[in-house]
């Protein structure tokens, strides 16, 4: 075709020549028979005048009966908008093309939703958008979405090239390792009654690439997860993938931090302040509750154990006696909060495993609750000041173990968050990205139900070294030389220093997650095999791509930054997938099936 501009491009200085579009109606205005078109096409969108003194019956009639997002290609001579009818919104807006000659490309029926509305996300249900991606797809913002995202691949791989890495693809065809989440099996035919499994991330491929010498290896790598899915997981993600060898953690974080600064700079213009602030997994719980800290405001977690040790009030004393702790919030400006606010949030806290939420309002000069009538001046007295609590102020407490009295207040304390933004007290700058490294995380957690340990990330986690001698004695004392980096209490990405020497892998496989001889043979075999001949230190890092574009993007759900996600539960309501397949498929791959498809 003989376009010559894009439909963003023309300009006053364009004025007079004679130019060819090409893009879909993007909108239409009939003024007393002056048709007006915006055309858009990938770039842009600029305005075209169909005047019926200029053209012929035939042409103008054409023109106005097209619907919207029919493809059209014009040819016209651009002019300078009379003034006053300039759009400042949009960057053609001082121009607009008078049609000499125009022809339908094609025809586009009535559409389920409009594309020109920028307010389609908000008012069509998400259902209809993703029948209809290909439509959903063409809104500016979507359209912007995915080009950031090719920007950002490009400028990650160019990042990481210059700093020696190779692109290596793994198979995504790989053997069921029932570890973490559920795994999506494939069947196979040659071989009946066996099965791949989708990859829910190359961390084996990777750790073998660095047994066979590759030092430096990254890959933009799709992985699968059958998990409960949320707006920030999918069951099939892409993680930037990164693994070298001959390193020490500091090393990884420099690299992430300057993988980091490169892509903000390109995607947003700013520049990251370096390096990141770290933070324990310990003091992550203690201050916000949580192991991905939201720090762009307060309201962090104060313990008030030794203030309520001796308390006449049984609940705090009592979980104190038990072993437990009582920490506090104080959620500023929240006083105004209903009884019925408070008791839908003690709700939640229960849905965490609360045994309550007890609370001080403070209004009018009074602390009203149920519970400060239990308290002495000085228990009173340290509440004020270790809370610095002022008029207006709501304090939650929470009285329990440790990790239960942290995570309890790291909900409400988001929660809380939450209300006071829609309430309009708290507003975070949209271009403020606060980031750190969550260190020391325990490197296995118990599973009372199971009674055993687990590994806390994945098993291939190092412990640090001066807390090997404990790997049998005290267990929960052994931190991993793991490291999460989080943005706004979001995880964007994990790693760890790995374990390279065969038997240290072997005792955690058999000795601390008791996964039999036999069994680890059958599932790692190949990985311990691999570590006799020669592996190197190594460790790595995932970075979560679409969380990071979702990030990048502003907005909170991954669906908006993958061009054909799925579902809540897992479909693609665009293709109609998952859905049943023939009988001889299923004969081929020697599979009954027993359960009648359900919607
Ligand atoms: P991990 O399981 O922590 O580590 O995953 C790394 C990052 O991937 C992203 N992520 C997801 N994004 C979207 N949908 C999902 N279902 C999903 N699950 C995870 C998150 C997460 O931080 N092999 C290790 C990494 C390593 O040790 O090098 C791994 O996969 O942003
Ligand atoms: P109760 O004595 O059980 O009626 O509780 C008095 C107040 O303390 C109520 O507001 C409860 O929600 C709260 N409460 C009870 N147990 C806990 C707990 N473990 N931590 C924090 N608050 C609690």
């Amino acid at each position: 075709m003989k376009r010559t501009h894009h439909c963003n491009e023309l300009r006053p200085e364009h004025a007079g020549h004679t130019v060819t579009l090409a893009g879909w109606v993007h909108s239409r205005r009939d003024l007393g028979g002056v048709l007006f078109i915006d055309i858009r096409d990938r770039e842009g969108r600029i305005q075209t005048v169909f005047d019926p003194s200029d053209l012929s019956p035939e042409i103008c009639n054409s023109a106005a009966s097209l619907h919207s997002e029919s493809v059209i290609e014009v040819v016209g001579r651009v002019r300078q908008r009379p003034q006053g009818t300039e759009n400042p919104k949009i960057a053609t807006g001082q121009v607009e093309v008078l049609v000499q000659g125009f022809t339908v490309l094609n025809h586009a029926d009535v559409l389920p939703f409009p594309v020109d509305d920028p307010e389609v996300a908000n008012k069509v249900n998400e259902e209809l958008r993703l029948k209809h991606r290909y439509l959903d797809l063409r809104r500016p913002e979507m359209a912007r979405n995915l080009r950031l995202r090719s920007k950002v691949a490009t400028a990650t791989r160019v990042f990481l090239d210059e700093q020696g890495f190779l692109e290596v693809e793994t198979p995504t065809l790989f053997k069921s390792t029932p570890e973490g989440a559920r795994e999506f099996l494939v069947p196979s035919r040659v071989h009946p009654g066996q099965f791949y499994a989708l990859p829910q991330s190359p961390q084996q491929f990777k750790q073998i690439l660095m047994v066979a010498g590759v030092e430096r290896y990254f890959q933009l790598a799709r992985c699968y997860r059958d998990e409960d899915l949320r707006a920030d997981r999918q069951p099939e993600f892409t993680q930037v993938d990164i693994e070298m060898s001959f390193i020490e953690r500091e090393d990884l974080y420099s690299l992430i931090e300057g993988l980091l600064k490169r892509v903000w700079k390109t995607a947003l213009g700013i520049d990251l302040p370096t390096p990141f602030k770290r933070i324990s997994f310990e003091e992550a719980l203690n201050r916000y509750g949580i192991d991905k800290p939201d720090s762009r405001f307060g309201m962090e977690l104060v313990d008030l154990t030794e203030s309520f040790r001796a308390s006449s009030f049984k609940v705090f004393s009592g979980a104190i006696q038990n072993g437990g702790v009582v920490k506090a919030i104080n959620a500023k400006g929240l006083a105004c909060a209903t009884q019925g606010q408070i008791e839908t949030m003690t709700e939640y806290a229960k849905s965490f495993g609360a045994k309550g939420l007890a609370f001080i309002k403070v209004e009018g000069g009074e602390w009203k609750s149920p519970i400060v009538k239990f308290f002495s001046d000085a228990e009173k007295a340290a509440l004020k000041s270790r809370l610095a609590i002022e008029e207006g102020d709501l304090i939650l407490f929470a009285a329990d173990q440790w990790l239960n009295a942290c995570e309890i207040l790291g909900k409400i304390r988001l929660y809380c968050a939450d209300v006071l933004k829609a309430q309009g007290k708290l507003t975070l700058d949209p271009q403020r990205f606060d980031f750190m490294w969550v260190i020391e995380f325990p490197l296995l957690s118990f599973d009372k139900e199971m009674n055993r340990w687990y590994s806390s990330h994945h098993p291939f986690t190092a412990p640090v070294a001066e807390d090997i001698p404990l790997l049998k004695s005290d267990p929960k004392k052994v931190r991993g030389q793991h490291y999460d980096v989080v943005v706004n209490g979001v995880e964007l990405g994990g790693g760890s220093i790995r374990i390279h020497q065969p038997a240290v892998q072997k005792t955690i496989f058999e000795e601390i997650l008791q996964i039999p001889a036999e069994e680890t043979q059958l599932r790692f075999g190949y990985m311990l095999e691999a570590f006799r001949y020669g592996a190197p230190p190594h460790g790595g890092i995932a970075l979560g791509f679409d969380r990071m574009i979702a990030i990048l993007c502003g907005t909170t759900s991954i669906r908006d930054v993958i061009a054909f996600p799925k579902t809540a539960k897992g479909a693609c309501l665009m293709t109609d997938s998952p859905s049943a397949v023939s009988a001889k498929q299923l004969r081929d791959l020697h599979i009954e099936v027993k359960a009648a498809r359900k919607d």
